[in-house]
């Protein structure tokens, strides 16, 4: 007998019946750059169709994207330069960028998650992800910056974010931000660990738009070595042990194989982060006329689903959303 799997691919109406993956809006985590002041919205020039956005036009972006039914937002301060010292003081400030954002789109009605990227390298002077202990060698304080984190948690938190998403890969982060959010009475804030994430150069647009990029040195000596698989499933195991409520991959296009091992491991919820550089890669081809950009968008967000992830950070949130027919990507 010959097998013919053809078949089954013959009209769109029988492939959508035999479809295996299905992307919606409700998929996605639109990830948001947020300035100080009003009524500002700088475009990323490496990131086209991306911008910065004070809290006053960030809440008209999350009523629009709300309305496409995409379900979280994800924030990101860009600190001014003067507001910036080695400690990263201004993560504290109840009255920062994305704190007063985040309170104006709950104070707005906006009935989307709110998350927010626990980190110190958008509000330090140097740029690393804590507080340094050897200013020489560009060390990374472990657990000085654990403190810091917890606090920059709680203030989160008062500000009414849902979900705090440590990205820094400090170890036992999320262990101590477990106990510092329940000491003040969060219990109910979940944790979205960025478990997962590698020292990768697909970063690159993102410290433009977020001006994060470290004065001198890089990440290598907390993120992950991108030749190492197996470290991944156990940095994952720690977090989930330590409490995490979910677990994220990052990037998200080039490390599909990890994504996919993970799905194995874990019965935690899993988030694909498709980071600036695989976004700006694919809107760079498609300017050129060297890609079909919006079947490329499409296409890459379904292997993540595919390969096992439950939610995906994209830049092309609204994008690919305002595209869905039938509520289907
Ligand atoms: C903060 C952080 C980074 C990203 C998300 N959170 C930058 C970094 O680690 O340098 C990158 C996201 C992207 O590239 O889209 N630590």
């Amino acid at each position: 007998m010959i097998h013919r799997p053809r078949r089954l691919r013959r009209g769109q109406a029988l492939r959508d019946l035999v479809a295996q993956t299905i992307v919606t809006p409700a998929d996605f985590i639109l990830p948001l750059f947020i300035i100080p002041g009003r009524g500002k919205s700088r475009p990323v020039k490496s990131m086209p169709g991306v911008s910065q956005l004070t809290p006053d036009l960030a809440v008209k972006e999350l009523k629009r994207a709300e309305k496409l039914g995409v379900r979280g937002y994800i924030l990101f301060g860009v600190t001014p330069a003067e507001a910036k010292d080695d400690r990263g003081s201004h993560a504290h400030a109840p009255d920062n960028e994305v704190c007063t954002a985040v309170r104006r789109a709950k104070d707005a009605g906006i009935d989307m998650v709110a998350i927010s990227d626990l980190c110190f390298c958008e509000y330090t002077s140097h740029g690393h992800c804590g507080k340094l202990c050897d200013d020489e060698r560009l060390v990374v304080d472990n657990d000085a910056t654990l403190e810091m984190l917890c606090a920059q948690a709680v203030n989160h938190a008062r500000a009414g974010f849902d979900v705090v998403a440590p990205s820094g890969m400090m170890d036992g982060t999320v262990a101590a931000l477990r106990q510092a959010l329940d000491g003040e009475g969060f219990d109910h804030i979940a944790i979205l660990s960025y478990a997962v994430k590698y020292a990768s150069a697909f970063y690159g647009p993102f410290r433009d738009a977020a001006q994060s990029a470290p004065g001198k040195g890089d990440r290598q000596g907390y993120q992950m070595d991108f030749r190492n698989g197996r470290e991944a499933l156990r940095e994952a195991a720690l977090d989930e042990q330590q409490g995490a409520d979910m677990l994220m991959v990052k990037p998200g296009m080039a490390y599909l194989d990890i994504l996919a091992r993970l799905r194995e491991q874990t019965q935690l919820p899993l988030a694909a982060y498709q980071v600036s550089g695989e976004y700006a890669m694919l809107k760079a081809a498609a300017q050129n006329g060297w890609l079909d950009g919006e079947r490329v968008l499409r296409e890459s967000v379904y292997a993540f689903k595919r390969a096992g992830a439950d939610m995906i950070l994209t830049y092309a949130a609204c994008e690919l959303s305002e595209r869905a027919s039938n509520g289907v990507v």
